[in-house]
């Protein structure tokens, strides 16, 4: 996936991904007092060559989680690193994905809308998805998360039972995430992609199966490793 764009500033990078740091000393990109303006700027400023450096960015920050997601062991690590976890990496990915996919899903629904009726059941299959995952990111991230880290640091007990309030709620809104992913899934024939299709088409189907992949592994961080240690915490919190 392409967390990093161009468009970037370039102390937020290395504040989201400090191994950036790495790519852009070689680059001799200065992050510390001119870290304050995008990517673009920087760059050009330094005649680079912009996709690859944005690139390498997104090759090592892929790298990186990949080697973390599978490599650690979730359920030995504090509750605020699983967080963090998920927030740095899958919210992230949302919400720079979203909004792309929502003007790449309008896009082939209006070149080739004519030709594949279907295209406006993914439009608006994804719209739906947008909406929902949107309202479910800001309720975690506002509302629910913060009562958890809460717990963590100071063991309040009433912080972990507004947190664990929530969590039938937050599994049924991943349970209508996960059908409007499978029906997705099933409009597109598995993102099969057309003969007569665009660059664009081909690139939107694929984000679509790669937002598929992300959030499967997303939900399965929440639904079943963090919700049952909340439970667990709250079992042991009663006992
Ligand atoms: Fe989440
Ligand atoms: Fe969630």
């Amino acid at each position: 996936m392409n967390l990093f764009t161009a468009n970037d500033q370039v102390g937020d990078v290395v504040a989201r991904f400090p191994k950036a740091d790495d790519i852009f000393k070689r680059y001799q990109i200065d992050f510390c007092c001119g870290g304050n303006r995008p990517l673009h700027t920087a760059i050009q400023e330094l005649a680079l060559n912009e996709e690859q450096i944005i690139q390498e960015l997104n090759d090592l920050y892929n790298a990186s989680v990949t080697v973390e997601e599978h490599d650690i062991n979730w359920n030995d690590e504090s509750l605020n690193n699983l967080i963090s976890h998920i927030v740095n990496f899958h919210h992230a990915y949302l919400n720079t994905t979203l909004p792309v996919l929502g003007e790449l899903t309008t896009k082939i629904l209006r070149v080739h809308g004519a030709n594949h009726k279907e295209l406006a059941e993914v439009h608006r299959l994804f719209h739906s998805l947008k909406m929902e995952f949107e309202q479910h990111l800001i309720k975690e991230e506002t509302l629910v998360f913060p009562r958890i880290e809460e717990f963590e640091i100071g063991k309040s007990r009433l912080a972990l039972e507004f947190a664990f309030e929530a969590v039938e709620e937050l599994e049924k809104e991943h349970d209508h995430c996960g059908e409007l992913l499978k029906k997705i899934h099933a409009v597109t024939e598995g993102y099969f992609v057309p003969a007569d299709a665009c660059e664009t088409y081909d690139y939107t189907f694929s984000k679509l199966e790669e937002l598929e992949s992300n959030t499967f592994t997303h939900v399965h961080l929440e639904n079943n490793i963090l919700f049952p240690r909340l439970r667990v915490a709250r079992n042991e919190s009663f006992a």
